[in-house]
């Protein structure tokens, strides 16, 4: 069986700059996968790439095992491939439903409709007409959730959903998880937070400059082990960075 979304050996450049050198990783449906490295790691240009914005030079991405390496952003969207970007990107001049409304342009049929996203953040009904610049910024990022799954996807590329939000902003944006992962859908987090990363995740992976430092199962993983990965100091294995 193939795995929902598989990435192999995948590189993008900036010009001359290498921003994701043969990263490889797999998803299946319903496991969340967290991306986690160092600011300018490549984070951000993966999901991009993964999403179609940014041409890969090398690798390939499939899709139920179809090589979607060439398609475009629409197309991959309207197979189920859907990123909500670093910075939320609202539309600032549109109110909160129809910022949502956006999300429903060529969605996917699928379980996911306004009153289904409305469920999972229930203050939406009360503040529909309200427009999305008078919302916080956890406001925000559950909007653009919300709006992303609208288009019913089966892969979810979240891009720091918790960049700048208050602990309890935080919390409420993670507390919908589980609700996203028990719909089957597959997630990449790019996430800061290690701690955080490390709660929600079935895998982690760790990027150093583009590349690949560490890969695995979170309760196999050890914190030192984690720190060295993210910082790229040696791990000698006794809990000690060299
Ligand atoms: N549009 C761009 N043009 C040129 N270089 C870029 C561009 N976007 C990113 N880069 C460079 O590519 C590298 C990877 O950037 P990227 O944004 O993917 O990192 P990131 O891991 O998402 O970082 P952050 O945690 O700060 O969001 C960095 O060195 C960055 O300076
Ligand atoms: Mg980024």
């Amino acid at each position: 069986m193939s795995a929902l979304l598989e990435v192999s050996q995948l590189s993008s450049y900036h010009g001359q700059l290498p921003a994701v050198r043969e990263v490889s990783f797999s998803l299946q449906a319903g496991q969340v996968v967290a991306l986690i490295g160092a600011n300018g790691a490549g984070k951000s240009t993966l999901l991009r790439t993964v999403a179609g914005l940014h041409a890969p030079s090398a690798g390939s991405i499939r899709l139920d095992g179809r090589d979607i390496t060439h398609l475009g952003p629409e197309k991959r969207a309207a197979l189920g491939v859907v990123l909500v970007p670093e910075g939320r990107r609202l539309f600032a001049s549109l109110n909160v439903e129809e910022n949502l409304l956006t999300g429903c342009y060529r969605a996917r049929p699928g379980g996911w409709d306004m009153d289904r996203v409305i469920e999972l953040f229930p203050w939406i009904r009360e503040r529909r007409r309200q427009p999305a610049s008078q919302l916080s910024g956890g406001e925000q990022q559950a909007v653009a959730i919300a709006r992303a799954l609208l288009a019913n996807p089966r892969v979810l590329l979240l891009d720091e959903p918790s960049l700048g939000l208050s602990p309890a902003a935080l919390r409420r944006i993670y507390a919908v998880f589980p609700e996203l992962v028990r719909s089957g859908l597959g997630i990449v987090l790019v996430e800061q937070d290690v701690r955080r990363a490390l709660q929600v995740a079935d895998r982690l992976q760790c990027l150093l400059e583009g590349r690949q430092t560490l890969e695995g199962a979170p309760e196999d993983l050890q914190v030192e082990q984690i720190e060295a990965a993210y910082f790229g100091i040696a791990y000698r294995g006794d809990g000690v960075g060299a």
